[in-house]
C-alpha cells in the first residue's frame, strides 16, 4: 500500500505548467495505482493566503480548481479530493512542526526569497512558515510519494528533514517521503522570458498559457512566444531556451519524444512549428475545458469535496493524535 499526496494553490488561473508539471502526473499515478493505494489531492487554499487575496476571487478559485481536477481526469473513486482548510488538522500540524523547524532553514528557501522581494506591502510571517505547512500537508497522510514540479524540490527536501528530525526526537513516526519530479515537463518556462518559469502570478498575460484560455488566445500566445534568430529546431535549453520550451510543451502535450519532434521538424521553419505546437496544446486543452464547464456547474462538485474532506479528516486525525501523544501534549495516557 502506497500513499501519494499533492496539492495546488487556488491563487489564480492555472497554467499549462501546473498541468504538465503536476496534474498530468497526479492522473497517471492515479490510473496506475493499485486498489489499496491512497491518493490525496487537495486545494491548497491556506497556502494561497500567504499573500494578499481578494476573498471573493479566492472563493471562486477554490471551486474552479476542484472542477479542473475533475476535468483533467482525477476520479473521486480513486483519489481523495478536498479543500485543505476544511481539514483543520493541516493548520494544527503546521504549528507542531514549526516547533521543530529553524528560522534559518526557512529563510534559505528560494521561493521565500523571491516572493519576499516581490511583495510591496508587508511580508507576512506565513510566507516564511509556508514550507512547514507544506511539510505538514504531506506528513499528515504519511505519504510515500509527492508528485510536484521542479520548483517544489527544495520544499520537499525540508519536509524530509523535518520527518527525520521528528522521528529522531520523538521516535519513529513518519515515513520520509520521496519527491517525484517528471523527466520532461517539470519546469515549463515563460513564453516571453523562457529562462524564467511559467507562473500563475506573472503579470504579463502572454507569458503563460492558462488552462482556460480560448483557442485563439492560445494560438496568439504561442505565435508571439520569444525564440531566437538561428532558425533551427533543436533541443538546447541553454542557447535556445524558447524553442526548447516549445519542444517540451509539444512533447508533453502529445506523448511524442523530443528526439522524434526534432527529427520531424528538421527542415521546418519556426512559423510552421509554432502552429503545430498550438494545435497540440489546443487538442489537449479543449476537452478539459468542456468537462470543466460541466463540473463547475454540477451538484457532484460539493458532494465530492464533502466526501473528500471526511475521508482526509479520518486519516489526518489519526496522525495528529499520534504526534501529540509523542510530543507530550496529551492529558491522559
Ligand atoms: P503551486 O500551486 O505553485 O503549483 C502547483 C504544482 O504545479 C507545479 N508547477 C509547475 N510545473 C512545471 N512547470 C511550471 N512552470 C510550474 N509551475 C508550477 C508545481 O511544482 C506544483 O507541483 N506549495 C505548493 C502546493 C502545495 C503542495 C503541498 C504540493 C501545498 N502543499 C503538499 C505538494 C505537497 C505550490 O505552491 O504549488
Amino acid at each position: 500500500m502506497k500513499t501519494i499526496v499533492s496539492g495546488i494553490q487556488p491563487s489564480g488561473c492555472l497554467t499549462l505548467g501546473n498541468y504538465l508539471g503536476a496534474i498530468k502526473n497526479f492522473v497517471s499515478m492515479q490510473n496506475n495505482a493499485s486498489e489499496d493505494d491512497n491518493i490525496f489531492i487537495f486545494i491548497a487554499d491556506l497556502h494561497a493566503l500567504t499573500v494578499p487575496q481578494d476573498p471573493a476571487a479566492l472563493r471562486k478559485n477554490i471551486r474552479s480548481l476542484a472542477a479542473i481536477y475533475l476535468a483533467c481526469g482525477l476520479d473521486p473513486n480513486k483519489s481523495t479530493l478536498f479543500v485543505q482548510s476544511e481539514v483543520t488538522e493541516h493548520s494544527e500540524i503546521a504549528y507542531l512542526l514549526q516547533t521543530i523547524s529553524y528560522i534559518g532553514e526557512l529563510e534559505r528557501m528560494t521561493q521565500y526569497k523571491d516572493k519576499k522581494q516581490k511583495q510591496v506591502e508587508g511580508v507576512s510571517s506565513s510566507l516564511l512558515t509556508y514550507p512547514v505547512l507544506m511539510a505538514g500537508d504531506i506528513l499528515l497522510y504519511n505519504a510515500d510519494y509527492v508528485p510536484v514540479g521542479e520548483d517544489q524540490r527544495q520544499h520537499l527536501e525540508l519536509t524530509r528533514n523535518l520527518a527525520e528530525r521528528f522521528n529522531s526526537r520523538f521516535s519513529e513516526t513518519f515515513k520520509v517521503p520521496e519527491c517525484l519530479i517528471a523527466k520532461v515537463g517539470a519546469k515549463i518556462m515563460s513564453l516571453q522570458e523562457p529562462t524564467k518559469k511559467m507562473s500563475k502570478s506573472d503579470p504579463l498575460e502572454k507569458a503563460s498559457i492558462f488552462l482556460l484560455d480560448p483557442e485563439n488566445v492560445i494560438r496568439k500566445k504561442i505565435a508571439s512566444s520569444v525564440t531566437d534568430s538561428d532558425g533551427v529546431i533543436k533541443f538546447d535549453p541553454i542557447n535556445k531556451p524558447g524553442i526548447s520550451n516549445l519542444l517540451t510543451i509539444y512533447s508533453c502535450s502529445t506523448g511524442k519524444s523530443i528526439d522524434e519532434l526534432v527529427e520531424q521538424y528538421k527542415n521546418s521553419g519556426y512559423g510552421d512549428f509554432k502552429k503545430d505546437v498550438a494545435d497540440a496544446v489546443i487538442n489537449l486543452l479543449m476537452p478539459i475545458q468542456e468537462k470543466y464547464n460541466y463540473y463547475l456547474n454540477s451538484k457532484e462538485l460539493d458532494e465530492i469535496l464533502d466526501n473528500g474532506r471526511d475521508k482526509a479528516t479520518y486519516f489526518a486525525r489519526k496522525t495528529l493524535s499520534k504526534m501529540k501523544r509523542k510530543m507530550g501534549i496529551i492529558r491522559k495516557k
